[in-house]
């Protein structure tokens, strides 16, 4: 019988020494970039959103290893996919997920999935459909390359984290995760990814956001509350702007829809527009405790964070970036086998 594959779909599906493991290979391979252990082999990415960091570290990242990328864009070069169970597939759709993800698999090593929620009804979005489906159906393990969480940045904000600090322990820090405006609602997923990661670490996490209506979806607040007790971290919510800037040592910056308003978006519109002064401004950071500030970019410059802030030695976002190259890598060769 086929074992059943490793997926990496969420770190908090991942035990604290196996993330450290991904760590520490990943810095190894910061330190020495090529490697054999995908050679001979593929990863399928599988993107339904665009993407330049992610697509581009991946099939670097094969190729630095040996390995070869093979990206996918369904509805675009590829057919579009149906993720119903029983569905009349009389509509857009040519196959399904099933044959898709049986068939990737019989060809590549890995998939990796990207999958933006819909933003029509968060009920439905919050299953993540679409990356389980790939992983029910894949006989080779899937990687999230983001769905409604981010894991890949996670572990490359840590790394960056952990190269500022100079140790690979963050507890005790003081960790800002703060809404920021955007004109449009985005996902949800790297401010679900940065609290889970940023709690699993031991950190005292800060989640700032304008109304209690942008406090994220319970399911991570819970892994939040589970991760501090585990870790000896703290978590606040608060709508304070000057109070949940002091003293941090860390501020992570994400846009984000408010839930209650997923297929309904224009009443949350004059509401986010009301909060646009949450941009992360120099007057802001110079109230941290010497602070770093990141995002997991792409960034609007002037409207998330200003010119100051991205050009300034205490932002770390291109290190951050740098990371997903390295932190897939060791992801890709631990998935794999090595
Ligand atoms: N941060 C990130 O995933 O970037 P891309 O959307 O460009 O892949």
């Amino acid at each position: 019988m086929t074992p059943t594959p490793r997926h990496f779909l969420n770190t908090q599906d991942w035990s604290r020494p196996d993330l450290d493991a991904l760590l520490a290979q990943a810095a190894a391979f910061k330190r020495d970039k090529l490697g054999d252990q995908l050679r001979g082999r593929a990863i399928a990415l599988v993107f339904f959103n665009p993407s330049m960091r992610t697509r581009t570290s991946f099939e670097l990242g094969a190729f630095q290893l040996g390995g070869h990328a093979v990206v996918l864009q369904p509805g675009k070069d590829a057919w579009p996919i149906e993720f119903d169970l029983g569905t009349v597939m009389d509509g857009d759709a040519e196959e399904h997920v099933a044959e898709v993800a049986q068939v990737l698999g019989r060809y590549a090593d890995l998939i990796g999935v990207r999958a933006f929620p819909k933003f029509v009804d968060w009920s439905v979005d919050r299953e993540d459909r679409v990356l389980k489906a790939f992983a029910k159906y894949s006989p080779v393990p899937v990687i999230n390359m983001e769905t409604i969480t981010h894991p890949c940045q996670e572990l490359a904000h840590v790394l960056a984290l952990q190269e500022h600090f100079g140790t690979s322990d963050l507890r005790g820090r003081k960790f800002v995760l703060t809404w920021t405006y955007h004109p449009k609602p985005l996902n949800t997923a790297v401010a679900n990814s940065a609290l889970t990661i940023a709690t699993r670490m031991g950190m005292d996490v800060t989640l700032l956001c304008p109304t209690p209506e942008y406090v994220l979806d319970e399911r991570y607040m819970d892994w939040a509350r589970t991760n501090v007790a585990e870790s000896g971290g703290s978590l606040a919510v608060t709508h304070d702007i000057d109070s949940a800037y002091a003293g941090a040592d860390v501020v992570y910056a994400k846009s984000w829809g408010a839930l209650p308003y997923f297929g309904n978006w224009a009443p949350e519109k004059p509401i986010r527009d009301q909060y646009r002064h949450f941009i992360v401004d120099e007057r802001k950071m110079a109230l941290t405790n010497d602070g770093v500030f990141s995002h997991c970019l792409p960034l609007r410059r002037n409207i998330k964070a200003t010119d100051a802030v991205m050009d300034s030695p205490r932002c770390i976002a291109i290190n951050e970036a740098g990371n997903r190259l390295h932190v897939q890598k060791a992801i890709m060769a631990t998935l794999a086998g090595h």
